[in-house]
C-alpha cells in the first residue's frame, strides 16, 4: 500500500473514532452477543421480521423465467413503484426516470456523492452526524466541514451553514428526519437554506448540492409530515431507504431520487450509471428489485413505535432524566446523568442494558436509545436505567 493510500484510509479510520470507540469497547462488547440483554444500541431489528416481507422475498425468490438472476437493467416496476411511492409520501411528482436504485442509504449516499464531488472539494455535513458521513465524504475524495446543529431544539444553523460555505463547496449533506435528535427541519428553515445555496452557487460561479439524506422519511410520529428540501431546491439528490420503514437492513434496498426541476437530469441519470460501473456500488440485488413495490407499501407498527417512545419518554423523565420528545426516527437522545457517557454506558451494559454513548454520535454527555428493543426489553430495562441514575447521582454526591 503506498504512503498516501495509507494515509487517507487512516484519515477515515480517524473521522470514525467515536462510533469505534463505542463499537469496540471491550466492556460494552462482553455483553452485546448476550440474548438476554436489553439491546438499545442500533436501529437493528431486535425481534423477527414482519411475516408479510418474508413472504413477500420467499414469492420474489422463485424464478420465473431463466434471466430471473442474469444481470440485467433496473427492473422498471420497481422504479415506477419507488417514484409513485416518493410522489405520494412528498407531494412532488417523480416519475420512473427520477429514480436510481441503490443499495440501500448507505449506497445512494456514497454514489451521490461521487457523482457531485471533485477532488478536494469540500462537502458541508451537520453535526450531530450519522456514523459514516465523514467517511462518506473522504471516500468521495472530499474535504468534510462540519457544522453543528443549534444547541437548544437541534434546528438547523443556518447562518453557521451560510458561513461555512467557501468557493470549494459542492455540496451540503443534511438529514431529515434527524437522526439521533429525532428533528424533523421545517419548512421556514429549509427554505432558509436553500437561499442560502441559491446565493452561494451565484458566487461561486458554480453550484452546490444539496444531499438530502431521508432515510426516516416514514418514520414518523404524532401525525407529523415528512417535508423534503427537495421541494426548495431543486439541484438536490434526496437519498432513501426501505432499512427503517421495513426495519430489515440487512436486505439493501433504497433509491436516490432526482427531484422536479433538477438542472442536468439527463446527465445526472448517466453519471450514476456510470458510478455504479466504475465503483462497483451497483443495484440492489435482483430479489429485492422484484419486491420493491410490495415492500414500498409496507411498515413497520409505528403505532407501536410511538407507544414506546411515550412509555420511555415518561419513565426517564419521573426517573429524572432529562430528555426531549423526538418528532421522528427510532431514538431517544437523553442525557446522561454523568458527563462521561461512556463510563455511563458500561454501567448499564455490566447490568445488561446496552445503549449507544453519545460520543459515538458527537453528543458526548448524551446516549441514544433505539425504540427497535421490544416491550420486554423495556420491562427489563427501565428498574435499570432508575436503579444506575440513582447509584450515580448518591456517587457524585458523596
Ligand atoms: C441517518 C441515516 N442515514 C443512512 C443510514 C443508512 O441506511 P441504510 O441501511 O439504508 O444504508 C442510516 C442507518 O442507520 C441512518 O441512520
Amino acid at each position: 500500500m503506498s504512503d498516501e493510500v495509507a494515509r487517507h484510509l487512516s484519515g477515515i479510520i480517524e473521522s470514525m473514532r467515536g462510533f469505534l470507540a463505542a463499537m469496540m469497547d471491550p466492556e460494552m462488547g462482553r455483553h452485546a452477543a448476550d440474548p438476554a440483554a436489553s439491546n438499545f444500541i442500533a436501529g437493528n431489528p431486535q425481534e423477527l421480521a414482519m411475516p408479510q416481507y418474508v413472504r413477500t422475498l420467499q414469492r420474489w425468490a422463485e424464478p420465473k423465467d431463466k434471466d430471473w438472476f442474469g444481470y440485467k437493467m433496473p427492473h422498471r416496476a420497481a422504479l415506477a413503484a419507488a417514484a409513485e411511492g416518493l410522489s405520494k409520501e412528498l407531494g412532488l411528482s417523480f416519475g420512473a426516470d427520477d429514480i436510481v436504485l441503490t443499495r440501500g442509504a448507505h449506497g445512494g449516499l456514497a454514489a451521490a456523492l461521487t457523482v457531485v464531488v471533485d477532488p478536494g472539494d469540500e462537502v458541508i455535513f451537520i453535526s450531530p452526524p450519522w456514523f459514516f458521513y465523514e467517511a462518506l465524504i473522504l471516500g468521495a475524495r472530499g474535504k468534510p466541514v462540519k457544522v453543528r446543529v443549534k444547541p437548544g431544539g437541534f434546528d438547523l444553523d443556518v447562518d453557521a451553514i451560510a458561513a461555512a460555505i467557501s468557493p470549494r463547496t459542492r455540496a451540503v449533506l443534511i438529514n431529515t428526519p434527524h437522526n439521533p435528535t429525532g428533528r424533523i427541519f421545517g419548512e421556514d428553515t429549509l427554505r432558509a437554506v436553500a437561499s442560502v445555496l441559491e446565493k452561494g452557487s451565484a458566487r461561486n460561479g458554480r453550484p452546490i448540492y444539496l444531499i438530502s439524506d431521508e432515510a426516516y422519511s416514514r418514520i414518523l410520529f404524532d401525525g407529523n409530515r415528512m417535508i423534503t428540501p427537495g421541494a426548495f431546491y431543486p439541484r438536490s439528490l434526496l437519498v432513501h431507504t426501505y432499512s427503517k420503514s421495513a426495519l430489515a437492513p440487512g436486505q439493501r434496498l433504497g433509491y436516490v431520487a432526482l427531484p422536479p426541476g433538477i438542472p442536468g437530469r439527463d446527465q445526472l441519470r448517466q453519471a450514476f450509471m456510470v458510478e455504479g460501473f466504475a465503483t462497483g456500488n451497483m443495484l440492489p440485488d435482483a430479489i429485492m428489485q422484484y419486491a420493491l413495490p410490495e415492500i414500498d407499501a409496507m411498515s413497520i407498527d409505528l403505532e407501536h413505535l410511538q407507544r414506546k417512545r411515550d412509555r420511555m419518554l415518561d419513565a426517564l423523565r419521573e426517573m429524572g432524566y432529562e430528555v426531549h420528545s423526538p418528532q421522528a426516527t427510532f431514538y431517544l437522545l437523553p442525557k446522561a446523568p454523568i458527563a462521561d457517557d461512556m463510563r455511563f454506558a458500561r454501567t448499564l451494559a455490566a447490568q445488561k442494558v446496552l445503549v449507544l454513548p453519545g460520543v459515538a454520535v458527537e453528543m458526548p454527555g448524551y446516549f441514544r436509545i433505539s425504540l427497535t428493543a421490544t416491550d420486554a426489553m423495556i420491562d427489563r430495562a427501565l428498574p435499570v436505567f432508575a436503579e444506575v441514575r440513582s447509584g450515580l447521582a448518591a456517587g457524585v454526591a458523596r
